[in-house]
Formats: structure tokens, sequence, C-alpha cells
């Protein structure tokens, strides 16, 4: 079966912080028609994609996106619009042979992924089902192999999505021992009002940071862990059992290249190794029931990585997002040298969904978890949602469950599970962190 495009259409909109993104639409041949928006974020990766913007100051400060646009709208309809398409890899190939550089620089990722994102709710639209069933075969899967996602939920902010002196970027409460993915959300959502209401009774702030978490302004990052730890059983769950912790530190974001230390107020000092860096996350462990813990080193030190996968790979979950960038490249190169074990899936870090399906295929060959995730940057666009349940990969990361652009992916979620239900597919919720 091929796929006719006969109209591929960019244009500017906005995202979660006011800052221009853009999106696709395309149509097919029998009018069948898909929509997609491209995230952006803030905690960039040296090694993503290039997200190209205008860089004219007269316009959103620099960061619009009239250059991307234009590029879907000539050159990349150009050279879709009239012909066929069996697959996303065969769509991507074509779009990536006429880029013709490393980084996706001569159309721009953003400019790319929003074609390749667009092509697959078209063929959606087209066979007139679910997202996730189309992603599930295309990327060579089978319907045993849908699950429904655990939410890594990120309920309070610091680091670059908060100015509230909170090194970590992200604390994050993972329910995991729960039936349903629907369970598990309502969980989530109790946990995050007595956080609210705690965070009041201490008369802190309890404004949200981008991704929707809070963002108090805290002692230090345990006390962050600590307060977490006191509302989950507030609310009436068990801690650990039911619903565990995980963190994305973001270290790169607090790493000096000058000194090789990372500026993070631990034991008195201001700048610490990274030997005293992974010593402070043992201490974190012994203390709390944390999972997971994302980009804990520099996204250059492979070195470190290995040190810090050597220590504690056996005991959580040590997600690369940063140091992997979801490119299939560096991916295998943390295989080969089993660095870390688990890698952050951010479309538009790759810049197209077929690599981004080669990325999850090679983290199911070799034992690595993926993380289907969001961007700090987002809008109303729910394929993560569908990236999550049709490649089964078991966990979501799409931030708190307040402002639309985050719970807009838990909807969608709570939707498919429905819709398992009333036909009759099992999709089930895996408690994958079980103790
Ligand atoms: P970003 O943050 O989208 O700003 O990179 C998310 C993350 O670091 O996981
Ligand atoms: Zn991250």
């Amino acid at each position: 079966m091929a796929y006719k495009i006969s109209k591929v259409h960019g244009r500017e909109i906005l995202d979660s912080r006011g800052n221009p993104t853009i999106e696709v639409e395309m149509t097919l041949a029998d009018g069948s028609w898909g929509r997609a928006m491209v995230p952006s974020g803030a905690s960039t990766g040296e090694h993503e994609a290039l997200e190209l913007r205008d860089e004219d100051p007269k316009r959103f400060l620099g960061k619009g996106t009239l250059k991307a646009v234009k590029n879907v709208n000539e050159s990349l309809s150009r050279l879709l619009e009239g012909k066929s398409f069996e697959n996303i890899h065969q769509l991507d190939r074509v779009t990536l042979e006429a880029d013709g550089t490393p980084q996706k620089g001569k159309f721009g990722a953003n400019a790319i992924l929003g074609v390749s994102l667009a092509f697959v709710h078209a063929v959606a639209a087209y066979q007139k089902r679910p997202l996730f069933l189309v992603v599930n075969e295309m990327l060579g899967l089978s319907d045993k192999d849908l699950k429904m996602p655990v939410p890594l939920m990120n309920i309070l902010n610091g680091g670059l999505h908060a100015n509230n002196g909170l090194e970590i970027q992200e604390f994050m409460i993972v329910p995991h021992g729960f039936e349903t993915f629907g369970e598990a959300l309502r969980s989530g959502c109790e946990v995050f009002q007595y956080l609210k209401k705690k965070l009041h009774d201490l008369h802190l702030s309890t404004a949200v940071g981008d991704e929707g978490g809070f963002a108090p302004t805290l002692k230090n990052n345990e006390q962050a862990l600590e307060i977490i730890s006191e509302v989950i059983q507030k609310a009436g769950y068990q801690l650990g059992e039911q619903i565990s912790l995980a963190l994305d530190v973001a270290a790169s974001s607090f790493f000096d290249k000058g000194t090789q230390q990372y500026s993070l107020n631990y034991s008195g000092k201001k700048q610490i190794t990274k030997d005293a860096l992974m010593t402070y996350y043992e201490e974190l462990l012994e203390k709390y029931p944390l999972v997971s813990i994302e980009d804990g080193l520099d996204e250059n030190d492979w070195t470190g990585w290995k040190q810090l996968t050597d220590k504690m790979g056996k005991r959580l979950q040590l997600v690369g997002d940063d140091l992997f960038v979801t490119q299939p490249k560096r991916v295998a190169k943390g295989i080969a040298e089993k660095i870390a074990n688990s890698v952050l899936i951010k479309v538009n870090q790759v810049g197209t969904l077929s690599e981004t399906f080669d990325t999850m295929l090679e983290c199911r060959a070799n034992g690595y978890t993926a993380v289907a995730s969001h961007r700090s940057g987002e809008t109303e666009d729910i394929t993560i949602a569908h990236l999550a349940v049709g490649s089964g990969c078991g966990q979501i990361k799409t931030g708190s469950v307040s402002r639309s652009e985050r719970t807009a992916k838990y909807n969608e979620l709570l939707r498919i599970e429905e819709w398992a239900k009333s036909n009759h597919k099992k999709i089930s919720y895996e408690n994958i962190f079980k103790r």
C-alpha cells in the first residue's frame, strides 16, 4: 500500500512558552488529512539535530520560524507532493537525502520532523485507525507489544525550567504500582494536589514552571525529595511500593567546562567533582525510593557515565537524554560500551520519526529501556502518547498534571485506554518498577 501525498502545508504557531514553532498539515490523494506540531527544548543537548530559527531580532527576539515554514511550503512540498510512499522510512529517506547535512541544517530538523509526523497522522486518518496501531505496525511490532506507559510525572521543577535555585531540573513521581494507567494518573493528580497544599502551608510559592510542576524556592534538592515523599504518603499511597521517585538532573546544564566541576551545593562546597556528585546520588538512593536518574553527568563525559553505570546501573534506571539525544549512533556507542541502561526518546532531538523508531528498536533489542518524552516547550500535539503505546516502551515523561500542553498527552492516553477496553484489545499497564 502506498500513500500518495497531494498537499503539504506548514505554518508558524506558538509553543507553551509563547515562542514560535511550526506545524505541518498533510493531505493525501483521497483527502485523508493529518497535522503535527513540533516541540522545542530549553535544556537542549549539544548534539541535537538543528532547530532552524530565523535569527531576525525584529521578530520574536530572533526565534521566528519563517525560514523553516518556507522550507516546508517550498522545498519539501515540491519534493513530496504527487509522490507516493509506503511507509515513514521511505518518506524520511527522501527528505533526509534532499537535506544532505548531518544535523538537518539545510531545511531544519523542525521542518523535517513536522513533515515526518504529519505523514503518520495522515496515514492513520486514511486507515481510520488510532495512530498507536499505525506506529505499532510501522515499527514492525505486533498487538502483543502494545502497552500503556507508566508516567514519570515532573511535579516539582528546578534547573533551567524554573528560577528557584534548585540545581536538579525535575523531581518526578512514578506511579507504577497500579492496575491501569487511569488509576496511576489519578494517584499522581492527588499527590500533586497534596503537594500544592503542603507548599501553601509552608508559605511557599505554588506557581508552576515550564512543565507544570511547582517551582518553590527551597533550601536544597533534598528538601524537595523530603516534601514529595511526605505528600505521597499523605495522599494515602505507599511510598516505593505504589509510587516511587525519579530525577532528571540535567547535569550538563550546571557543568562548568572550565573547572570540569558541577555547580551544585554539597557538603559545604559550591562546586563539586563528578566523584562527589556520584557519592551524592548514592546518598539520595539510600534515603529515597528513587527508581530512575536521568542525565546524572555531563553529556560529553562518556568515561564518567561508564563509572556511574558500573556503580549504580544494577540498582536503578540511568537515562541518557542529552547524552544520547535520541540518535541511533550515540545509542549504539552507549550499548557497545555498556553506558547507561535507558534512553530518553525525543522526536525533535533526532528530527524524523523513522530515526526515532530506529533508536527505540535498538533499545528493545539490547535490553535498554526507552522513555517517550515531551520537551519543555510543547504544544497540544499528542503524537508521543501514541508513540509510547504503539512502541510498548512502557514509560512516558510528559510533565506534571497542570498546563494543557502536558495534560493533552495524559488525556489522550486515557482515551486510548478506554478505546482498548471497548474494543476488547489487551493493552496492559505493567508494574515495571516492582520492588
Ligand atoms: P528540555 O527538557 O525539553 O528543556 O530539554 C526536558 C528534559 O531535559 O528532559
Ligand atoms: Zn532531560
